[in-house]
């Protein structure tokens, strides 16, 4: 067993390690600080080093993030029960000791809210990703290194911590995993007793825009990260050309099978939720906004849900669902171990 002490802290992160059985993981060494690798070797690599590219410093989306708190508000993170969940987190944090698990935790978006000033001194974060650039996250200045642990680790299987988490969360990740309703039930072993369970997932679009992602995503996600990359530049590029055009469209009816409202439209805005993801955003500007294409047609796996899927698979795990916020991009969440 490895065991990583946090001091000033009732409990620490122990890792469970080789000793017999193939299930647990190998140390495979240090990324950086508290950056450990579990990963023996990945199953889905064209994932990993998907997001290897776009977590990585040559992109730079911490740091953009970090700076552009209103060009984020434009992402659907910002839109559903996160902002408060956290704040939750962070108030609890301040006197009791609370651990906290974020499944697929990306380039640190996530530790960056919870570790905002004031620091919640007693948070303990550990998140866990696949990707090969975790080494590069940068840690909030004001964080103790000992309250942050990044782990390289697939999160459909149980994250081997011996102590389980007060809050576990997998923001807009659990469909990018080959399985999601597996990966679900290892989240769920993470959790303590009276813990919570968070998570977003893709929600189906209509029909057109279904078939068309599908069909789209089949032949981008075999693409190189390159050729990806410089195609979901296209992307971008029509998106931008689209939000150009100042004429309306005018539905006169619901159109039933195609998923299409009666009303009026924004060119872009009615070929991007029913037709294809064209994203451009001015305060992005037109490398991020490729990123933010590149993101949705590229990763292997994309899956899309309806709320009841996801319900079920709290209520089968024995949780009391107590939020769920939609909108049409994602839907959130919230549940309580009963
Ligand atoms: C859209 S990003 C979301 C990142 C982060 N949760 C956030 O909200 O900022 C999806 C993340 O899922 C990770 N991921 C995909 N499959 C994974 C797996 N099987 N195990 C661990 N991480 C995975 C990717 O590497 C990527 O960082």
């Amino acid at each position: 067993m490895i065991t990583l002490e946090v001091p000033g802290f009732g409990s620490s992160v122990k890792l469970e390690r080789s000793a017999n059985a193939a299930s647990f993981p190998q140390f495979r060494g240090r990324l950086s600080g508290s950056s450990i690798d579990l990963i023996d070797s990945v199953a889905d690599v064209r994932t990993a080093e998907h997001y290897a590219l776009q977590w990585g410093a040559s992109i730079g989306f911490q740091n953009f993030a970090r700076d552009n708190p209103d060009a984020m508000a434009y992402t659907p993170s910002r839109q559903l029960g996160w902002s408060e969940l956290f704040e939750r987190i962070r108030e609890r944090a301040r006197t009791v000791p609370t651990r906290i698990y974020d499944a697929a935790c990306g380039c640190g978006l996530i530790m960056d809210e919870l570790f905002r000033d004031p620091v919640p001194e007693q948070l303990l974060y550990v998140g866990a990703d696949i990707h090969g650039s975790l080494g590069e996250i940068s840690v909030p200045r004001n964080a103790q290194p000992e309250q942050i642990f990044f782990l390289r680790w697939d999160i459909s299987n149980p994250i081997p911590v011996i102590e389980p988490f007060d809050f576990v969360i997998c923001r807009s990740s659990i469909h990018h995993t080959r399985e999601p309703a597996h990966t679900f039930g290892s989240l769920v072993r993470a959790v303590a007793p009276t813990g919570r369970l968070a998570i977003t997932a893709y929600a189906k679009k209509c029909r057109l825009r279904e078939l068309n992602d599908d069909a789209i995503r089949n032949e981008f996600s075999k693409l190189s990260n390159e050729e990806a990359l410089k195609a979901a530049g296209e992307f971008m590029v029509l998106g931008k050309a689209l939000q150009a055009v100042s004429e309306r469209l005018k539905v006169e009816r619901d159109l039933e099978w195609l998923g299409i409202r009666a009303g009026e439209y924004g060119i872009q805005d009615f070929i991007y939720d029913h037709m294809i993801k064209c994203w451009f955003n001015p305060m992005f500007g037109e490398k991020l906004s490729s990123i933010v294409n590149f993101d949705w047609y590229h990763p292997t796996y994309a899956y899309r849900f309806d709320t009841v899927t996801l319900r079920n698979w709290f209520a089968a795990a024995g949780f009391a669902v107590e939020r769920i916020i939609s909108t049409k991009a994602q839907h959130y969440l919230e549940g309580v171990r009963i």
